[in-house]
């Protein structure tokens, strides 16, 4: 990357298509990479490898996701013959946690000290070697939280005073209805949760399945307040 004015491409991707989005995240970065949650973002993938084929992919492995999820990265690993590197939480810190806390905390206190150690840290520690990251965030997830992101940003919450992170949403200005056709229509491979009333999906004890006509949120961190559902990997999202 050269010099990259980020107000003039966000004019530009404003209200745009994940493609063009996406095109211009990849053709503006080569150390870029995609934040792959296990759910139906698998259409990021899908549709960058048609930009570029050497695509970096990680996922955020809290060793708490379905057995479903674990299937599903395996399966888009050999589908399009990728490498997806696992992210693990740092063993001192999440060791000393589960000594104190248990297992389950977050019901008692809030998903964030969990979130911190098993989601945020090994999120830094990755995002400290890249210049730039992709995802799958969209507008419809969350009236509350994700509403008036823009398609390109500045990272403020993983810049550091040495470098300048950006992050690019290309989903933005999808709805759920689109990404789904895009997954029929390409033939993409999704989550086997999604077939069983999941819509959004994370941890296994922090996701639940909705009932019709629920929003997707509903059936995240179902113990705590709507605006509050951000678990530090888009904190930058949460009004003050
Ligand atoms: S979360 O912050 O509430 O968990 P959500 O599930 O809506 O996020 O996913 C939004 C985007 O955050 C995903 O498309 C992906 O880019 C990123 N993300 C969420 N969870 C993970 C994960 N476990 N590993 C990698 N990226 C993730
Ligand atoms: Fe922990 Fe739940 Fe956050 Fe997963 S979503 S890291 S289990 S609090």
């Amino acid at each position: 990357m050269t010099s990259f004015d980020i107000q003039a491409i966000q004019t530009q991707l404003q209200s745009k298509k994940p493609r063009a989005i996406l095109k211009a995240a990849l053709e503006n970065f080569d150390n870029i990479a995609i934040s792959f949650s296990g759910a139906e973002d698998v259409v990021l993938i899908d549709m960058a490898l048609n930009i570029r084929k050497d695509i970096q992919v990680f996922s955020l492995d809290t060793g708490r996701l379905h057995p479903e999820t674990y299937r599903f990265i395996e399966k888009v690993r050999q589908h399009y013959k990728i490498d997806i590197e696992l992210l693990t939480p740092e063993r001192d810190s999440l060791d000393t946690f589960v000594k104190e806390k248990g297992l389950f905390s977050f019901y008692e206190d809030g998903h964030q000290q969990c979130c911190g150690i098993r989601k945020v840290e090994p999120l830094r520690r990755k995002l400290s070697q890249l210049d730039a990251w992709i995802t799958g965030q969209r507008k419809d997830q969350s009236l509350d939280t994700r509403n008036d992101i823009p398609e390109v940003q500045i990272d403020s919450a993983f810049s550091s005073t040495e470098k300048q992170l950006i992050k690019f949403n290309p989903l933005l200005n999808w709805n759920s209805a689109q990404v789904w056709d895009h997954i029929e229509a390409y033939q993409v491979p999704y989550n086997d949760l999604h077939e069983k009333g999941f819509i959004s999906i994370g941890c296994e004890p922090c996701t639940r399945a909705v009932l019709p006509n629920q929003h997707e949120r509903a059936g995240r961190w179902w113990w705590e307040d709507a605006t509050k559902k951000e678990c530090g990997l888009h904190a930058g999202n949460i009004k003050k």
